[in-house]
């Protein structure tokens, strides 16, 4: 066995988050850890790889009983690390984050010219032709994320941590993510993968370990262990169904139209993007990764300019020029990558979540606590959201309930209009159903949504019409009648028009 953590407990000042958790993985294989937000994982793999200190418990790796004092002392012992929350040097070049801290050196001077190489070749198995010498910042979430990936393959690890390694990958990249775990298990290289995504973990991993409430509560091959008792597992209960979610009916064309998009463009991401949202409709907005969904929202909200089209609101010609003019008039945005411009750490939850909101909370300069209080705990509650207090600072919470906070702050703004990228990214199945159901609720009052995703699923769960992107350009828009996995892979795929 090449590694077993056993009796692992751990509490943040007086809250446990672990207690007496297990895991034991062998060499070459591919261990799921699954489980819902705040379950454990993450803390479980600080602790092995010494970002976080035990309270009690047993490691054993490679035969020797261990406890590293660091993440570089587990990094030099053979056991590389993909943080959820990406952890890279973002002012630093590409090449010297993949080498940080392991810098090719010749005559104790760093080898600038072998780092370069040595990064682009990596890149390169990846499928990623990028400048090495640009400052990570500069790349989108997905690419930090391969780079992440790559520097894990540079460090000829025994065991390679995955915390969420897809949740900002599309398919292609997904796909090449899977060659090199095929790879590392061929070379006898053991890998650790957390995620959320159930076909995912079952199309690449060999046997699973579940967690619940911070303990380990079942562990078995993959194969032995169909997708509903994996979620009975998670969950301790029955799953409670996506289903009949959307209205039956779908889109409602006597409602009225709240947002029309026509013929927008900007840059080259967007060329020709229409798009309706009625009056309480969720409206879904699909595409793959570059399909230009994002910059759709970001024109819609006033970041990005809008070249050439209109955009209306209630039937009137609006252009925004900031998102401050977009919020003013009833709109939010729930940004997809939340860990970069989403959350404040230091801050507190409470803080956190009544961010947009904070204006319409101020009389004559004074913050109105008792209406704050008031707001964050009907969303803690709404949401579900797992926390000690809401005065807790956000960076406390998993990763998952980090999100729901994100999700809260737009939704305590009562927009009449929310656009919402990737809504359940990072978020568990349990989670994720509630967070579907509560747009539901809240287009059912009359909220207008538009909901971007790359789960097909969620689309065919929750909206009521869905306008597929390719290439910049809106390729076909699919009323609920019409809607299905085929038909939306099929429009996503070709240009249909
Ligand atoms: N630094 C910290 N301070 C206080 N509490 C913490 C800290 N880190 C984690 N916790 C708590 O420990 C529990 C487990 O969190 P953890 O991040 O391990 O969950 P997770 O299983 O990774 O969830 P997710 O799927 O949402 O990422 C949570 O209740 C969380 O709030
Ligand atoms: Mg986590």
């Amino acid at each position: 066995m090449l590694l077993s953590m056993q009796g692992i407990s751990k509490a943040f000042s007086g809250v446990s988050a672990l207690r007496s958790a297990s895991l034991e993985i062998d060499g070459g294989e591919v261990m799921a850890l699954v489980g819902q937000n705040g379950a454990g994982k993450s803390t479980l793999i600080k602790i092995l790889t010494g970002a976080y200190q035990r309270d009690e418990g047993t490691i054993i790796f490679e035969g020797r009983e261990i406890s590293f004092a660091s993440p570089a002392e587990s990094q030099a012992s053979g056991i590389a690390t993909i943080y959820q929350e990406i952890n890279l040097a973002p002012q630093r070049s590409v090449a010297e984050n993949i080498y940080l801290s392991r810098e090719p050196r010749i005559f104790g001077f760093l080898d600038r010219r072998a780092m370069r190489e040595g990064a682009a070749a990596v890149l390169k198995t990846f499928n990623l032709d990028i400048d090495v010498d640009m400052p990570v910042a500069h790349f989108s979430a997905a690419t930090r994320q391969m780079i992440a990936i790559a520097r894990a393959v540079t460090q000829k690890a025994r065991l390679v941590i995955m915390d969420e390694p897809t949740s900002s990958l599309d398919e292609k990249e997904v796909g090449i993510l899977f060659e090199t775990i095929r790879t590392f298990q061929k070379n006898g290289v053991a890998v650790l993968f957390i995620g959320h995504r159930l076909d995912e973990l079952y199309a690449i991993c060999d046997r699973v370990t579940i967690m619940r409430d911070g303990q380990t509560v079942a562990k078995s091959p993959m194969r032995d262990m169909p997708k509903i008792e994996l979620v009975r597992n998670m969950l301790g209960k029955e799953l409670a169904a996506f289903e009949g979610m959307a209205r039956e009916a779908g889109s409602d064309n006597t409602r009225p139209v709240r947002l029309s998009v026509e013929n927008a463009g900007s840059g080259v991401r967007v060329r020709d993007v229409s798009l309706t949202v009625r009056e309480g409709e969720i409206s879904g907005l699909a595409g793959l990764l570059g399909s230009g969904r994002t910059e759709t929202a970001r024109i819609i909200f006033g970041v990005d300019r809008l070249e050439h089209g209109l955009i209306k609101v209630d039937g009137k010609k609006r252009t925004y020029s900031e998102p401050a003019d977009a919020i003013a008039d009833g709109i939010g945005l729930v940004s997809e990558d939340r860990k970069i411009d989403g959350i404040v750490p230091e801050m507190s939850i409470r803080e956190n979540m009544t961010l947009a909101l904070l204006p319409k909370l101020k009389k004559a300069g004074i913050v109105d606590r008792a209406r704050q209080q008031q707001i964050v705990d009907r969303y803690i509650k709404a949401l579900g959201v797992k926390c000690a207090s809401p005065d807790q600072p956000i960076k406390e919470l998993s990763g998952g309930n980090q999100q729901k906070v994100l999700l809260a702050r737009w939704l305590c703004t009562d927009p009449r209009i929310l656009i919402i990228d990737e809504p359940t990214r990072g978020i568990d199945i349990g989670a994720k159903a509630e967070i579907l159901k509560l747009l539901r609720r809240l287009a059912d009052d009359g909220l207008s949504v538009l909901m971007i995703s790359s789960e097909l699923e969620e689309l065919l769960a929750a909206a009521d019409t869905v306008t597929v992107l390719s290439d910049g350009r809106s390729v076909a828009t699919l009323p609920k009648s019409e809607l299905s996995e085929t038909a939306l892979m099929t429009a996503m795929a070709h240009q249909v028009n």
